[in-house]
């Protein structure tokens, strides 16, 4: 756990400007103050991500739901009881002083307090900067690439583009490894746009949904997204991984968590980034049920999959 000393350094690096590199229990994020209109344009270059896709602002505490939302709709104040701090995301309507660059212009806004403790901190610590302050943060990789599970692998995506005065804070590796649920409680009833650990089981005993079960809708998760360099060829159980490892050209591994999903919600993204270090060409992906985590381990491993030419 970085130090006090440390968390205030970055926060006050923050206000001043800055992007900070932070971790929370879902990947790591690339913060700006969420008010900092030259900071948050500064995210899309340094992502290399069109400037339309809009932004998650994360908060140190639910309490902070009503200064960034125009009208708290019920099945937000109650999904937010139930899951907050946690990896999941709110879609509501937008409070008048949350700038365009935040939304791409889209009349709601995406909230979410992350549970690290790491993260919590440093949030807590920028809001007594800039009181109710929100940190906007994408991924922290590139556009289109694999979303950072540790310290050093957004360090990897990202240093060459980060300037002099960001800062990088190392809270270990994310325990979920999957990017948050995402829903919309601006419609009635809410739909889930990006499936995460926070299933559509659990929301379901909370709030009706409309078409949980869909498939991904969030502007910027486009059909290929997450992506390793290697091709992802996703089947259904190890023996069809086996019959396909044996045709494939060039190194070929197949991952197989078998039956835990939370182990492979965890280590996937790694996964993908060792396999691109070790020179794997064809990474054959066994697919969990689709139910609970499942659904949206199954969502980024078709997206990993989607349309990708085998490298040479
Ligand atoms: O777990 C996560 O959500 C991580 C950590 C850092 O919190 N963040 C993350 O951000 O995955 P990003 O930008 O890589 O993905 C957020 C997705 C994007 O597809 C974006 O288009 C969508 O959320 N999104 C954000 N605000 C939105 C809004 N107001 N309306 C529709 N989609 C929105
Ligand atoms: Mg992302």
């Amino acid at each position: 756990m970085p130090s006090p000393d440390q968390f205030a350094a970055a926060a006050h690096a923050l206000a001043a400007g800055a992007l900070v590199v932070f971790p929370t229990e879902t990947v790591y994020g690339l913060g700006a103050n969420a008010s900092d209109d030259v900071a948050l344009r500064r995210v899309f270059q340094t992502k290399g991500r069109p400037s339309d896709h809009p932004l998650i602002v994360h908060l140190a505490t639910p309490a902070d739901l009503d200064h960034w939302s125009a009208s708290t709709p019920p099945s937000a104040v109650a999904l937010a009881e139930a899951f907050w701090p946690g990896p999941l995301t709110l879609l509501v309507p937008r409070a008048r002083h949350v700038l365009d660059t935040v939304t791409g212009g889209r009349p709601t806004v995406g909230l979410r307090v992350p549970s690290h403790p790491v993260a919590h901190a440093f949030l807590a610590r920028f809001a007594e900067i800039v009181p109710h302050g929100g940190v906007a943060a994408p991924s922290a990789n590139r556009f289109g690439a694999v979303s950072p599970t540790e310290a050093v692998h957004a360090k990897a995506e990202l240093l060459p583009f980060l300037h002099d005065g960001d800062l990088i804070i190392d809270g270990g590796a994310s325990t979920v490894g999957l990017e948050s649920t995402i829903v919309d409680c601006s419609v009635n009833p809410p739909m889930i746009l990006r499936h995460g650990a926070v299933t559509a089981e659990m929301l379901g005993v909370v709030t009706d949904l409309q078409d949980a079960a869909g498939p991904s809708r969030a502007p910027g998760m486009l059909a290929s997204h997450y992506a390793p360099r290697c091709a992802v060829i996703a089947v259904a159980d190890r023996s069809h991984a086996d019959r396909v490892a044996v045709e494939a050209v060039g190194p070929v591994e197949v991952l197989d968590y078998g039956i835990d999903v939370d182990a492979m919600a965890h280590g996937l993204y790694a996964s993908f980034r060792a396999a691109d270090a070790r020179g794997v060409q064809s990474l054959i992906v066994v697919l969990p049920p689709e139910s609970g985590l499942g659904r949206a381990i199954r969502d980024r491993v078709t997206k990993a999959s989607a349309d990708r030419p085998v490298p040479n």
